[in-house]
């Protein structure tokens, strides 16, 4: 399914007196590119009273440079520090956040300790884990492939399904809650999520 921005953007004007806070001041959507974080992030915030904050787009702007130009030029070890760099000083903002996380997020030892209770991401987040079955993600990674400037994820020795196996247990331990969105519109799934954090 190909998401319009420009039709969300109109769709999704804000209704300030009908928004609610949810539970948590910090709250997390986690999973694999492709299953349609920043989409549904968009969506919460039809819902929620908050601050929308996509890692991506953090560390994009605190470093001048995509995150494309970012691996090409300094690695992908350079670049998961500084999304733990970044992970930190979001979880320190006064107030409500949701954040919307790159898929990579929890493939960082520094902030991914196995140890739930030193576990960064998830002591600092409500972690929501946004899952979608593997035939569909892998035909909208391929997708997403043709259309979207990010930053190969496969290499000599990692194909996309290595990286997904890799990945979904890891997922899995740090979410706090999972959301199976295989078959659920972006609003639906919104929806799901707003009565799960209701207060
Ligand atoms: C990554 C996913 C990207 C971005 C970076 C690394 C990954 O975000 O953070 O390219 O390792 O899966 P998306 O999940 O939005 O593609």
């Amino acid at each position: 399914m190909k998401y319009k921005k420009k039709s969300i953007r109109k769709k999704y004007k804000p209704n300030n007196s009908e928004k609610i806070t949810p539970k948590y001041s910090k709250i997390a959507l986690i999973g694999f590119r492709g299953a349609g974080k920043t989409t549904i992030a968009k969506h919460l915030m039809r819902y929620w009273n908050l601050e929308l904050i996509s890692l991506d787009d953090y560390i994009q702007k605190e470093n001048s440079s995509s995150i494309e130009s970012i691996v090409n030029q300094n690695g992908w070890e350079y670049f998961r520090k500084l999304e733990t760099n970044a992970l930190k000083k979001i979880s320190e903002i006064n107030g409500h956040v949701l954040l919307d996380t790159g898929g990579g997020i929890v493939e960082n030892s520094e902030h991914m300790s196995s140890d739930e209770k030193t576990n960064f991401l998830k002591t600092n987040f409500f972690t929501i884990y946004l899952y979608m079955n593997d035939d569909k993600l892998l035909s909208r990674i391929h997708t997403l492939k043709n259309n979207k400037q990010r930053p190969s994820l496969e290499n000599s020795q990692n194909n996309i399904t290595d990286i997904l196996r890799r990945r979904k247990p890891l997922y899995q331990k740090s979410a706090h809650a999972i959301v199976d969105i295989t078959d659920t519109s972006p609003d639906e799934a919104a929806k799901r999520i707003v009565e799960l954090l209701k207060e």
